[in-house]
Formats: structure tokens, C-alpha cells, sequence
């Protein structure tokens, strides 16, 4: 039987989920792939490290160049993490024609550019399955599944991690602090979560996704990026009065070119930041840590993929399928058979400010008589037309309450030039708080 020589560069959480799945499953992916895949080497940097899945010592190595000058290692897959070794790692093996398989995000996000163009001039892969989304495969259904068809927009649950600190919110009515705390305490955040509680994992998954669904080529500095930081309990119970859950989204849609507009190319918008979206909707049900991508495209019309965004076995998963479909390219001789995205943008990137949805503005005032009527004018000025209001408590003598207005589909940058505003007037007790509604 035809063997593939693959290098697995990285053996922690990851690392030991591919060679489990490699070992367990071997006679499912031999019969797949009609070849067998044969671990050649494995770098790791502490050789002596006690490891959850066991190692041949024969395997190991601790340079990674090991992986790059052994001729029979045909696939490097990259599990080492970060953006200089891992890159170094990566290009190296490229420029020596060896097909890659990396699980890593901030790697492809950051410099997957100058990545893809090494492997398209030497006639190599790179497969990434495993960067967004750990075993879902939304990659693999943008590059190919959908392959006919449009994508009009996306909207995912990327981040597990925040997901169940929402989840904790939402359903035991905690604050951030604790329910953090509690998803550190289990593991599903770490030490220093913020990354992800910032937005800013999910904005570089964002900018993987939107690439391949629009021809983006977004940076994530380029992404709208809110954090999960400024939400109370109160917001949850708000929302649900009004019927939605609260979920951090990263979201990328295509939007229709004004009116008046110069002509160019097709634009996209393209962020991350909690929203509200319907109660009853499928993502609003994706709970603790698990994913979740809803894509709307032209032929097929809704569809969503659903699991586990991380973790050694579903990552492994995906990345252990990467490598089966790399495998399957280098038996028939036919690398480069589903292209890189292209280096030219098909789309570009609408302006922030003229980002329209819907708005969730918590007020916190005086309560006297006018103040909800001077904020409605002052929404009314810029055009904002409101669809619901609600004030709950009452606060004797003109101490502070929360007043919460949901808008219909309002321009950001109206909306911002409001609540600036608004904000001065001396009724206005602190700052207010935006919370943008998806209709889904
Ligand atoms: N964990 C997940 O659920 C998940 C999900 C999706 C994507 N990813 C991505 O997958 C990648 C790996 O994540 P992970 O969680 O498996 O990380 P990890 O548990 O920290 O493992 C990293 C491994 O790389 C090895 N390593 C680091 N630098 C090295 C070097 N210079 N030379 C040789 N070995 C080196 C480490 O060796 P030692 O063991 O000897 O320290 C360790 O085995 C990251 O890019 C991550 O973003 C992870």
C-alpha cells in the first residue's frame, strides 16, 4: 500500500488528539484514503514532558528542522502555535515542497497571504481546517460544498470560550467575573483570557471565513471588534424581556452599494460584538462552549453547522481530515486541486459608520418628567425610528433609572451621533450602553 510520510510539528492538546485519531481510526482512513499515513517525526520542545498520549521516543525530536530535511516526510503539520516559529516552520516547508496542514488561526490571519502565495508558486497545499472552528467543517464547506453557490452572509459562534461565559450569564443570571471564573475553572478559558473575551480571536477566525465566503482579504485590525467585557446581567434580562438571547457573533454580509455610491467593488461588512438575535432562532440555542456557524447563500438558502470549536479530538479531527485530503491530492498527483483564495479582493470593506441593523440603547437617567421624550427627539433628529421602549423601575425623587429603547434598522453612525448627544444631556446619569440586533 502507498504510504504518506507526514512530520507532526507539536504534541500538546492537539498534537496528541491527531495521533490518537491516526492510531484508532487507522483502518477507517485507510480505506478512505487507499494509503496509509505514517508518522515519521514528532517535534516537541521538553522531550522529558509527561504527555496524556504516548509517544515512540524514536519519533521524537526537539528541531524542528528534523521534520524539513527528512525526504520522507511529504506533510508538515504545524500544531506548535504563534505567528514567528510556527511561520518560519510553514514557509520552510513550502519552499521545499512539502504540503502543509496547520491548526492555526493567528498564523493564517496574520500572514496567510505571503503563506498562500509560496505555496501556489512552488505547487504546494495548505490546509487549515482545524484554524476555525476546531471540528466543524466550515472551511471545508466554503472551499468546497459551496462551492456554486453565493454567500450572502455569516454569521458564527466562534469563540467557545465566550460562548459559555454567556451561557452562564444568560442562565444563571451571573456577572462576567464569575462566570468567567467558572470557565477557567473547567478549562475553557485560560489564565489570560483576552483574546477571546476581547473579540479579538473571533475577528481573526472573522477574516479567515470572510476570505473564503466573499474574496475578502481583511486584516483583524480591520474587523469591528466589541468585547464581551461590558455586559451585565441586566442586558440579558432586558433582552429577554424583549425576546432575544445575547451571543458574541462574528458576522461578515454583503451589502447592496448605495445610492450615489462611486462604483467598486462589491463591499462586505465585517464584525465581531455581542448581539441580540431572536430567541427562537438556531444559534440563539447553541449553548456552553460549542460553535456554530449560520451561512445564507443565493442556491441553498440557510444552512448551519453546529459542534465543538476546540479541544484535542475535534480539532485532531479536522486536522487528521486535512491530512487524509492532502494524502488523497499527493496519490493522484494532483496538488493545488481546490486553489487557495486568490490574492486579489473580490469585495472590499463598507465603512463602520454605515453599518445598519438594529439597536438596543440602555439609558441610565433621572427620572423626571420629559427625559424619555427629549431622547426619542433626539433619535427622531437623526432619523432613528424607534420600535419599542421599555422602563421598568422607578427611582423616587429623580434618583437613576435604566430606559431601554429598541430602534428599527438605524445607520451607526447616526445612532453613535445620538448617543453622543444624548450622553451630554444633564439627565443622563452614565454612559449608555449599544447593543446591536441581528434579525438572522
Ligand atoms: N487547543 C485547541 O483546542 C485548539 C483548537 C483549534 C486550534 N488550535 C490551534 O492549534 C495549535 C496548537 O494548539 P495546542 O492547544 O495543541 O497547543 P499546546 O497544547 O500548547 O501545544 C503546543 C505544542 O507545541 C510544542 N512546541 C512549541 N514550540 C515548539 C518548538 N519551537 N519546537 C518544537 N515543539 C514546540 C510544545 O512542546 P512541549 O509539549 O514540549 O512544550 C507542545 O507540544 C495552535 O495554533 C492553536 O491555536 C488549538
Amino acid at each position: 500500500m502507498r504510504e504518506v510520510g507526514i512530520g507532526i510539528a507539536g504534541f500538546g492538546t492537539v498534537g496528541g488528539g491527531v495521533l490518537s485519531i491516526l492510531e484508532n481510526h487507522a483502518p477507517e482512513i485507510e480505506a478512505r484514503l487507499g494509503a496509509r499515513i505514517v508518522v515519521r517525526r514528532v517535534a516537541v520542545r521538553d522531550p522529558a514532558k509527561e504527555r496524556a498520549v504516548s509517544l515512540r521516543p524514536a519519533l521524537v525530536t526537539t528541531r524542528l528542522d528534523d521534520l524539513l530535511e527528512d525526504p520522507k516526510v511529504e506533510v508538515v503539520v504545524e500544531l506548535i502555535g504563534g505567528t514567528g516559529e510556527a511561520y518560519d516552520l510553514v514557509t520552510g516547508a513550502l519552499s521545499r515542497g512539502k504540503h502543509v496542514v496547520t491548526a492555526n488561526k493567528a498564523l493564517i490571519a496574520a500572514r496567510g497571504e505571503a503563506i498562500f502565495r509560496l505555496a501556489v508558486e512552488r505547487g504546494v497545499d495548505v490546509y487549515y481546517e482545524g484554524a476555525v472552528c476546531g471540528g466543524i467543517p466550515i472551511i471545508r464547506t466554503l472551499r468546497e460544498a459551496l462551492a456554486s453557490d453565493r454567500i450572502q452572509s455569516l454569521h458564527g459562534i466562534v469563540n467557545g470560550t465566550t460562548n459559555y461565559i454567556l451561557t452562564g450569564m444568560a442562565e444563571r443570571g451571573e456577572p462576567l467575573s464569575r462566570a468567567l471564573a467558572e470557565a477557567q475553572r473547567l478549562g475553557y478559558a485560560e489564565a489570560d483570557p483576552t483574546l477571546d473575551v476581547s473579540g479579538g480571536d473571533a475577528a481573526q477566525k472573522l477574516c479567515i471565513l470572510a476570505q473564503l465566503a466573499f474574496g475578502a482579504r481583511l486584516r483583524p485590525e480591520e474587523v469591528l471588534t466589541e468585547g464581551i467585557l461590558a455586559l451585565e446581567p441586566q442586558d440579558f434580562q432586558w433582552g429577554r424581556d424583549f425576546g432575544y438571547a445575547l451571543k458574541l457573533l462574528a458576522i461578515a454580509r454583503r451589502v447592496e452599494r448605495g445610492e450615489g455610491e462611486p462604483p467598486g467593488l462589491d463591499q462586505i461588512e465585517a464584525r465581531v460584538h455581542p448581539a441580540f438575535i431572536p430567541r427562537d432562532s438556531l444559534l440563539a440555542g447553541v449553548r456552553g462552549a460549542f460553535n456554530a456557524v449560520l451561512l445564507r447563500s443565493e442556491a441553498l438558502g440557510p444552512s448551519m453547522l453546529f459542534g465543538q470549536g476546540a479541544g484535542a479530538l475535534p480539532t485532531g479531527s479536522a486536522v487528521v481530515a486535512d491530512i487524509i485530503d492532502l494524502s488523497r491530492n499527493i496519490v493522484a498527483s494532483s496538488p493545488g486541486r481546490v486553489p487557495l483564495p486568490p490574492a486579489t479582493p473580490r469585495v472590499g470593506l463598507r465603512a463602520h459608520a454605515e453599518i445598519r441593523c438594529g439597536y438596543y440603547l440602555r439609558f441610565t437617567v433621572k427620572d423626571v418628567p420629559g427625559v424619555l421624550a427629549r431622547i426619542a427627539t433626539g433619535l427622531a433628529q437623526r432619523r432613528i425610528s424607534i420600535a419599542a421602549v421599555q422602563q421598568r423601575e422607578q427611582a423616587d425623587g429623580g434618583g437613576a433609572v435604566p430606559l431601554v429603547f429598541v430602534t428599527h434598522g438605524a445607520r451607526e453612525a447616526d445612532v453613535k451621533s445620538a448617543i453622543a448627544e444624548i450622553d451630554r444631556y444633564d439627565t443622563t446619569l452614565a454612559p449608555t450602553r449599544l447593543i446591536r440586533i441581528e434579525s438572522l
